[in-house]
């Protein structure tokens, strides 16, 4: 079992977690995931990393409520315990030391999964520009924690209650226009990541997403996360989570993204007028 350490409700229908793992605390590396499940009757659902503690032997994640199972975690409290978690699973993020700035965008949960990244990157001497987007001040997540492992933070918000006004694309923008950029990554929402490869291509800096697609097993047998990249077949699971995302299909992945909808919504019903403003 792998107890809830410490919770932290940390925007709307978001919350941070420590939980107790030291066997994946001790070997997990930046840009891998776990799988989480909470209990018998539960589905496994893929998670990001944003920190980890070896010593100690717990992992930082960030859950966003999206349907039943993200849902019912929120509910859970300091204390309680997930029956599975599986990791480190993935292949780390490709980093190195690079000749001009490292930018990192994260939307969402990706604020904090782009935080291992930051660190990585810091390490091997790079300098790194961090970018954290949402549609208001209220849903910013992880941009104090990023704040501390970057040169520099940008903060993005759709309304402009902070930071500039509009998409994480306008500070990256703005960033290509003051810096040698020689590396960027991406990791939220899937028309966020596509709108960030749109912007580097036509300079050919290498770009990476991490892709989002949905994971049965994370162990490279299903098949339920193939995507398409350079034309090949890849499971999101073992080659990534992250792609080259010059050449990543992200329509595909966002027409597979929604192929279960319907039952989706049957399994989140419990939770259709559920009141989160009090967890
Ligand atoms: C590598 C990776 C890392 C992720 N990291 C995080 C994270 O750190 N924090 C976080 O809150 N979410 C993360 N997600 C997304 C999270 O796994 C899904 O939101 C979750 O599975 C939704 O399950 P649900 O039952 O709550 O909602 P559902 O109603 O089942 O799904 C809501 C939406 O989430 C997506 N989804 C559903 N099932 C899966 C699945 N098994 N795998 C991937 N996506 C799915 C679909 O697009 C779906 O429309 C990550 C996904 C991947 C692939
Ligand atoms: S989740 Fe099954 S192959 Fe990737």
């Amino acid at each position: 079992m792998y107890k809830i350490l410490k919770r932290k409700v940390i925007a709307a229908k978001t919350v941070m977690l420590h939980v107790e793992a030291p066997a994946v605390a001790k070997s997990i590396q930046q840009g891998q995931f776990i799988m989480l499940k909470l209990n018998e009757y539960g589905e496994r659902i893929p998670i990001s990393i944003s920190g980890w503690n070896r010593e100690e032997g717990w992992l930082r994640i960030v859950i966003m409520g999206a349907g039943r199972t993200s849902n019912e975690i929120l509910l859970m409290q300091e204390g309680d315990e997930f029956e599975s978690l599986v990791g480190p699973l993935g292949t780390p993020s490709h980093v190195g030391k690079f000749d001009g700035t490292c930018v990192l965008l994260g939307g969402g949960y990706g604020a904090g999964a782009i935080i291992p990244v930051a660190q990585k990157l810091k390490e091997l001497g790079n300098r790194v520009i961090g970018v954290v987007g949402a549609r208001n001040k209220d849903l910013l997540v992880m941009h104090n924690e990023l704040k501390e492992e970057v040169d520099a933070l940008y903060i993005t918000t759709n309304d402009g209650s902070e930071g500039i006004k509009g998409f994480v694309t306008n500070a990256l923008s703005s960033i290509m226009e003051k810096e040698n950029v020689a590396w960027v990554m991406g990791v939220g929402p899937v028309p966020m990541m596509k709108a960030i490869a749109d912007m580097t291509r036509a300079d050919k800096i290498p770009t990476y997403a991490s892709l989002n697609a949905i994971m049965v097993d994370g162990t490279g047998m299903c098949g339920a996360c193939r995507v398409t990249v350079g034309g090949e077949t890849k499971f999101a699971c073992i080659h990534g989570p992250d792609f080259n995302a010059h050449e990543t299909n992200f329509e595909e992945l966002m027409l597979r993204q929604g192929a279960y909808k319907e039952p989706e919504a049957i399994a989140n019903e419990k939770f259709k007028d559920f009141d989160f403003s009090k967890i």
